[in-house]
């Protein structure tokens, strides 16, 4: 039997089972927490801050959602200093990196703290090519500005494009394709400091890495870094449009494992595939066919040369009249 743990939050007092993190116990009496970094099928990396919260005895915040409970432990979710220093975080990414595809809950939480990433001035010009900076090497900031990420995206194959400009550095996708689920170690942080960033090993580029593109990494990126091409390519023509697609659950049918796939269709075509986190096969987390083999349910036409991208574009073009 596991033993159950009495702490409180917020004055209330919650029994929660022996291992539960801080963040479980919130979310155990719907005193939800934000977080970034944070997500079910991986370990607790605890690199973005935003959960903090103050655990009575303990000098510094703490990361609610890899700290475990404690018998007797005095947990404050929403004092001022967690939420300074809450807003704090936001600001800084929201000043620095392009924010504009975060999910919903990250926008409230930031409107609740009253994030106002304008106060750093405006963003600065981007300073050369981010991949090709030595560690050690900085240039003088500017004083009146705001230095960002900004980069040129890497649209580099059929699959999936990189855009580095909206990464949060949150190690997700590091997490996804190293031990937490497909082992392969193809993406790791390079570099110190303003200058960190997710490289391949020597910067070689994707098909020359070891990437074997499972896709795991999209599955978990929480800001639109990482994005299927044909997401990509709807929505740089206008086009993309969640309110009319439908989600259909399904088993993967490439091999026995029984990975479960949820198909993301727009105008009759698949334009992407997730996984579900509770699955108990994969923890939401696929292979290459799973994840992109699935142009054998697509009508090609009479082109088979068309790529699937273009034939998702043609369709949707199509039924709005958009160019
Ligand atoms: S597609 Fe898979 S192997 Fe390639 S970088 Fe992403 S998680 Fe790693
Ligand atoms: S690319 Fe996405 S998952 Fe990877 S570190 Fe950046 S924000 Fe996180
Ligand atoms: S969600 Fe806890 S440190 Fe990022």
């Amino acid at each position: 039997m596991t033993a159950s743990i009495e702490i409180t939050i917020d004055g209330r007092s919650v029994g929660v089972a022996a291992g539960t993190t801080i963040l479980g116990a919130c979310r155990s009496i719907g005193a939800d927490q934000p977080t970034l970094c944070y997500l079910e099928n991986l370990t607790p990396v605890n690199t973005c801050r935003v959960c903090v919260v103050e655990v009575a005895g303990s000098r510094a915040l703490v990361p609610a959602c890899s700290r475990r409970v404690e018998q007797g432990m005095e947990v404050r979710t929403d004092t001022e200093r967690v939420r300074h220093s809450r807003k704090m975080v936001y600001e800084f990414l929201a000043s620095s990196v392009d924010l504009s595809l975060v999910d919903d809950a990250t926008r409230d939480w930031m409107t609740r703290y009253g994030v106002d990433p304008d106060r750093f001035g405006p963003p600065a010009p981007p300073a050369g090519d981010r991949d090709r900076r030595n560690a050690g090497h900085h240039a003088d900031p500017a004083l009146d500005a705001a230095e960002t990420v900004a980069q040129p995206v890497k649209v580099h194959d059929e699959l999936y494009v990189r855009d580095y400009g909206k990464c949060i550095l949150c190690y997700k996708c590091v997490e996804a394709c190293g031990p937490d689920a497909q082992n392969t170690f193809a993406i790791a942080v390079a570099g110190r400091g303003f200058d960190a960033r997710i490289s391949t090993e020597f910067d070689v580029d994707l098909t020359q890495s070891a990437c074997v593109y499972c896709g795991n990494c999209i599955g978990v990126c929480p800001t639109g870094a990482l994005m299927f091409r044909s997401e990509f390519e709807l929505r740089k023509a206008g086009v993309w449009d969640e309110s009319a697609q439908t989600v259909t659950r399904t088993v993967c049918s490439y091999c026995g494992v029984g990975c479960n796939l949820e198909l993301h269709v727009q105008d009759n075509r698949i334009v992407k595939v997730t996984s579900p986190l509770d699955h108990e096969v994969t923890s939401g987390h696929l292979c290459i066919k799973g994840r992109f083999g699935y142009d054998y349910v697509q009508e090609l036409g009479d082109d088979l040369a068309t790529t699937p991208i273009d034939v998702v574009l043609a369709s949707v073009r199509g039924r709005d009249g958009a160019a």
